[in-house]
């Protein structure tokens, strides 16, 4: 076997491939962009003083993010499996132990328990569509505004409701296979998402207060940076690229041969962060023009937007059209947060319907312990006795335990693998001459920069 070739070329059954580098493209943007980019990053940024945070974030894409998504789509090529069958294959082919397995293992852990609360969190945007269509937030003030996101998380069976339906769209796209579900749904859902946040830039621009959100994000202030920040940044670069959770691996999996590797996660990790900003410069314009705060917080979106939006000719429609936006940029995020464990499933010989259903019924139901860590269950924080953990919630413990551990250290296993184990030969033969580039930074300046983020956190 010669080494440009996948692996798993030589078994029998011939792997389902994207139809073009396009969609490939859109599946990957469409798993990258998502509440991530459009909800989070806008209410980091303003929680960490804005233009220095950015630039920090950016480098941290440019740095590890993006090196470590080469990794996982090459890995995924290779393998042409599952991510746990990938790891399993891949660690075979280098020699390495069959413990390697386990990073496998833990990204697909770690898309599942995601999976469980995004989806509570995604429902959230269908009230909001709703609202904003039927006028709910002409004229409303920040109270009533902070009042109406409130009665929306203590109501269990309101957020039961939309998570139910959110999980229900993610599972109707999965069950449908990668050619007919996956590939139909991002490429009709991701250039229509473009288009919506292209309006919604454009109509942020006629508030009068365009400038000054440019100012806010691009005109750095390093006395508002802190060490803090840089993990924050640092994490979010993970968040936001879907790294170390399978989506990329089991994707890559999809990718023809010929493909570039590298050109093409240039593509997908510019797509990401150009959303992000771009959900910036649709957000900030309206918060500053009614003089209301960007460091808000994880209300931003949901209790500032809308007193901003009510107060605009149009605002009901552009509200609406903002939150459809949210809308689909989480489900083809949490599409690709299910395909980890259904691909995984489909290899030991359950239908992808079967998986789909079940996959998505199981993270279903442990979205619902996060339904009720936002209000029946919202002193429950089970692990107050370690300090690190003390009064999170089993919502914030989820958040916690996937982004801050399992995440920083499948990352690290992961460019530990390519950087160390691998042959450099076999991710020569599948990155081209963008290997010079990468492998030095995956050997040594990934894995340095993880452990320093390890350090900070066990600190
Ligand atoms: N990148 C997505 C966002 O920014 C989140 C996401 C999608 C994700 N797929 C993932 C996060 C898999 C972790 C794992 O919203």
């Amino acid at each position: 076997m010669s080494d440009s070739q996948p692996i798993a070329s030589s078994s029998a059954s011939k792997p389902v491939l994207w139809s073009s580098r396009f969609a490939f493209i859109m599946a990957a943007v469409g798993s990258a962009v998502g509440l991530g980019n459009i909800w989070k990053f806008p209410y980091i940024t303003g929680e960490n003083g804005g233009g220095a945070f950015v630039l920090v974030y950016l480098a941290c894409i440019a740095i590890i993010g993006l090196p470590l998504m080469m990794s996982e789509v090459m890995l995924g090529r290779r393998g042409r499996k599952s991510p746990i069958g990938t790891m399993e294959v891949v660690a075979a082919a280098e020699k390495g132990s069959k413990n390697w397995i386990g990073v496998g293992l833990m990204a697909t852990l770690a898309a599942f328990i995601i999976l469980s609360f995004y989806s509570v969190i995604a429902g959230w945007t269908m009230p909001y569509i709703i609202s904003a269509v039927t006028g709910d937030f002409n004229d409303i003030d920040a109270e009533r505004s902070g009042d109406l996101f409130g009665q929306l998380l203590a109501s269990p069976g309101q957020l039961l409701l939309w998570h139910s339906i959110f999980m229900g769209l993610t599972v109707w796209v999965s069950a449908g296979g990668v050619r007919h579900g996956v590939e139909r749904a991002v490429t009709k859902l991701m250039p229509a998402l473009f288009v919506l946040l292209i309006i919604l830039v454009g109509y942020a621009s006629t508030t009068g207060h365009f400038g000054e959100a440019l100012g806010f994000l691009f005109k750095p202030d390093f006395s508002a940076l802190t060490a803090e920040s840089v993990l924050i940044a640092l994490g979010h670069a993970f968040f936001t690229l879907s790294l170390a959770s399978g989506a990329m691996m089991a994707y890559g999996a999809y990718l023809p041969q010929k493909v570039s590797i590298a050109r093409t996660a240039m593509v997908v990790a510019v797509m990401d962060t150009g959303v992000a900003l771009l959900a910036g410069l649709a957000i900030f314009p309206v918060v500053f023009a009614h003089g209301l705060a960007a460091s808000e917080g994880p209300g931003l979106i949901f209790v500032t937007l809308p007193v901003a939006f009510g107060q605009m000719p149009g605002g009901g429609f552009f509200a609406a059209l903002f939150f459809v936006l949210l809308l689909f940029a989480a489900w083809t995020s949490s599409i690709s947060m299910l395909e980890s464990l259904v691909s995984y499933l489909n290899e030991k010989g359950v239908s992808r319907v079967k998986a789909a259903i079940g996959g998505g019924f199981a993270a279903w139901l442990l979205g619902i312990t996060t339904v009720l860590s936002l209000n029946l269950w919202s002193d429950f924080t089970p692990l107050d006795s370690l300090a690190r953990f003390e009064g999170k919630t089993l919502f914030d413990l989820y958040d916690y335990l996937t982004a801050n551990i399992m995440m920083p250290l499948g990352a690290l296993l992961i460019a530990l693998f390519v950087g160390w184990k691998m042959k450099p030969e076999h991710s020569q033969a599948e990155l081209g001459a963008w290997h010079k580039v990468w492998f030095p930074i995956v050997r040594y300046v990934t894995p340095l920069a993880l452990l320093i983020v390890f350090a900070f956190n066990l600190r």
